[in-house]
C-alpha cells in the first residue's frame, strides 16, 4: 500500500479551509469551526459560516457555540464507506478523527480476503472506535481497549456489539495481563495521546511507555500476523522514531507515514504521524 495518503474528502466529510490556528471541516449536515493550533498560514476563504464553532484557540480551552438555533449536538455521517456517530465531546473532539481513514484504509487492505478461522485483532487506545469498525467489517474478531467511559459507549454505538469485545482498562495493565495469558492476534493497532489517564492513578506517558508497549509485540503477534499500525495526533515524536522502535522489536522493515487531511484544492493540514510494520510475504 502507498503511503502518505492524506485524507481528501470521502462521503460526507470534507475539510474545507484552515488557516490563522482554525480548521473548518464539513461533518454530514452541519459545518463546524475548530481550533487547529498547528496553521499559522491565511485560510483561503474569508467568509467561513459555520453552523458550530468551537470557541477558544487551544482545544482545552473553548466550548461549543452554536451558531443559530435548532442545531443536534449527536448526529451521524457517513465517512470512508463507515457509519460513525458525531458527538460535540470535550476539547473541541466530535469522535472522529478524520486523518485516521488512513489506519481504516490499511486495516482493510491488510484483512481482507484473509481467510483465518478466527480473525483477531487488538484495539488499543481505541477510541470511538473507527478503526475497530473496520476491523469488523473485514471479518475480524476485535478488542478494543479504551480507559475512557464516554469514548467506550460512542465505540460501542458505532461498531456495534457483534464482533466486538469492548475493555475499559489501562492499556499497559490490559496488554500485560494478555502477555502473561499468552494471547496473540492477527493485528495489533495503537493510537496513544502524548499523556493519558486511566483511573486509580494509572497515566500513559509517550516518552517513558512508548517503548515498552512496544516491546510487548512480539509477545502479542500471531506468526502469521497481519502488521502493526502505530499512529500519533500529535507532534510528540516522528513518524522515523516510531519505525526505528518498531524495527527494534520486528526485525523488518517499517514504514513512516505523515497524517493529515487535505482540501478540494489540495491544501493538507498534517495531523500526526504514523508507522506500519507488515510482512508481505504472509
Ligand atoms: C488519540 S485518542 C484515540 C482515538 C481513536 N483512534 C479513535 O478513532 O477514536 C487516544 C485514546 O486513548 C485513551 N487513553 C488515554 N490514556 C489511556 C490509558 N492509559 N489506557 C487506555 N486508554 C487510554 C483515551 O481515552 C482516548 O480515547
Amino acid at each position: 500500500m502507498n503511503f502518505p495518503d492524506y485524507i481528501t474528502n470521502t462521503d460526507d466529510y470534507a475539510l474545507l479551509d484552515f488557516g490563522a490556528g482554525r480548521k473548518l471541516e464539513r461533518f454530514g449536515e452541519y459545518i463546524i469551526e475548530r481550533p487547529a493550533p498547528q496553521v499559522n498560514l491565511s485560510p483561503q476563504q474569508d467568509n467561513w459560516q459555520p453552523d458550530w464553532v468551537y470557541s477558544g484557540t487551544r482545544v482545552t480551552d473553548g466550548e461549543w457555540l452554536p451558531q443559530h438555533d435548532g442545531l443536534a449536538t449527536d448526529w451521524k455521517i457517513k465517512i470512508a464507506g463507515q457509519v460513525m456517530h458525531c458527538h460535540l465531546g470535550k476539547g473541541g473532539q466530535l469522535g472522529i478523527y478524520p486523518e485516521h481513514v488512513a489506519c481504516w484504509r490499511w486495516i482493510k487492505d491488510r484483512l481482507d480476503g484473509h481467510y483465518a478461522d478466527e480473525l483477531k485483532v487488538l484495539n488499543l487506545f481505541a477510541g470511538t472506535g473507527g478503526a475497530s469498525q473496520a476491523a469488523v467489517l473485514a471479518g475480524a474478531q476485535v478488542t478494543h481497549v479504551d480507559a475512557q467511559a464516554s469514548q467506550l459507549e460512542l465505540a460501542r454505538l458505532n461498531v456495534g456489539e457483534k464482533g466486538a469485545r469492548f475493555i475499559k482498562e489501562n492499556v499497559m495493565t490490559y496488554v500485560e495481563r494478555m502477555v502473561r495469558k499468552g494471547e496473540r492476534y492477527h493485528m495489533v493497532i495503537m493510537d496513544p495521546p502524548s499523556f493519558g489517564r486511566a483511573g486509580k492513578g494509572k497515566v500513559w506517558d509517550i516518552r517513558c511507555d512508548f517503548e515498552p508497549l512496544i516491546n510487548y509485540l512480539p509477545q502479542l503477534l500471531m506468526p502469521d500476523c497481519r502488521g502493526v499500525w502505530a499512529s500519533l495526533h500529535t507532534q510528540a515524536m516522528q513518524a522515523e522514531e516510531i519505525a526505528h522502535y518498531l524495527d527494534k522489536v520486528m526485525h523488518g522493515a517499517s514504514q513512516p507515514i505523515q497524517l493529515g487531511t487535505q482540501t478540494k484544492q489540495g491544501k493538507v493540514l498534517p495531523a500526526g504521524v504514523a508507522a506500519v510494520w507488515q510482512d508481505d510475504s504472509v
